[in-house]
């Protein structure tokens, strides 16, 4: 349905949307600061037709009236799981096994054979930054373990998987997929590391779960909690929701935890600036921090 136009006489931006619900210019504004300030999402005067599409539905499943009421009930909330319904329905949770293929495969031919190469120890660490609902860091942990073989039991090879939506992170913990999702592992991963649960599903193998820990983690945190730092660090397709601001100060803070050589992948749509940016860049969406 579209969004009927704004009449000449409605000062404060009224936006007309389907089902007699509207949104002022002050309510829109409210939602694009808290959006703003607690995700890092910016939200531009073109995507309001669309943010109120999405959270129309909320608004009608909770029984809001108003955009307003729905403001007050996400600041109010301390629980995050009004904050969570938010992000949800802002941003997407889009993504697949081996999305964007190259990256996986620049990561066994040239970054783990040189990081690997320059470690006096087996302490590898990788983070999967916004990893969604698990298709992209079981991808990784499977392409880890595959990359190792038999010695990767002699190698202490953590993988952090984060989002800040709790929902897609119960759903990467379990780990089962629809059939037509797995479509992408090739065969003979998909032997090594899925079982059929039934008809329809197939469950990433425990041996292959238990090597991802799974936590919530919102990338606007201006502290990164980690002890150790990175020597691969994940953080594709999340920074087009950022502004240019928000991206460069969040490649900073990536750069502060990851150890010199190591490699930050990002999503082949997004860039950074590279007259700011403290990485090298190594080619598409690919950057590594320099050695000195
Ligand atoms: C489009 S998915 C990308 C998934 C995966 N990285 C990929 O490339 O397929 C974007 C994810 O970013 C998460 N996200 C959005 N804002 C975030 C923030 N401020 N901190 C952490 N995660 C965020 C969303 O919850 C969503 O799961």
């Amino acid at each position: 349905m579209m969004e009927r136009s704004r009449r000449p006489d409605q000062d404060d931006g009224e936006a007309q949307i389907p089902h007699g619900m509207s949104i002022t210019d002050h309510e829109f504004d409210r939602i694009r600061e808290l959006v703003y300030s607690r995700f890092g999402i910016n939200l531009t005067e073109q995507k309001r037709s669309l943010v109120v599409g999405r959270l129309q539905k909320v608004l009608k499943q909770k029984n809001f009236a108003t955009f307003s009421d729905f403001i007050r009930y996400v600041e109010a909330d301390k629980t995050g799981e009004a904050l969570d319904t938010l992000v949800n329905r802002i941003s997407t949770n889009h993504t697949f096994f081996f999305r964007e293929k190259e990256h996986f495969t620049y990561l066994t031919e040239q970054a783990l054979p040189e990081v690997v190469g320059r470690m006096s120890d087996r302490d590898m660490r990788l983070w999967c930054a916004a990893c969604s609902s698990g298709e992209e860091s079981y991808g990784l942990a499977m392409l880890l373990m595959d990359y190792f073989g038999e010695d990767y039991r002699n190698w202490n090879a953590g993988l952090l998987a984060t989002d800040i939506s709790a929902h897609v992170l119960g759903i990467a913990r379990r780990g089962v997929y629809p059939s037509d999702r797995v479509r992408e592992v090739p065969p003979m991963m998909k032997n090594r590391y899925f079982t059929k649960v039934d008809k329809e599903n197939y469950q990433v193998t425990e041996a292959v779960r238990r090597e991802v820990t799974y936590r919530r983690f919102n990338l606007m945190n201006t502290d990164f909690p980690f002890k150790k730092p990175f020597h691969i660090v994940f953080c594709r397709n999340v920074m087009i929701y950022f502004d240019v601001e928000t991206r460069d100060a969040l490649a900073r803070r990536f750069f502060d935890h990851m150890m010199p050589g190591g490699y930050l992948f990002i999503g082949h749509s997004e860039t950074l600036r590279r007259d700011i940016c403290p990485f090298e860049y190594v080619r598409p969406a690919v950057y590594r921090k320099p050695l000195k």
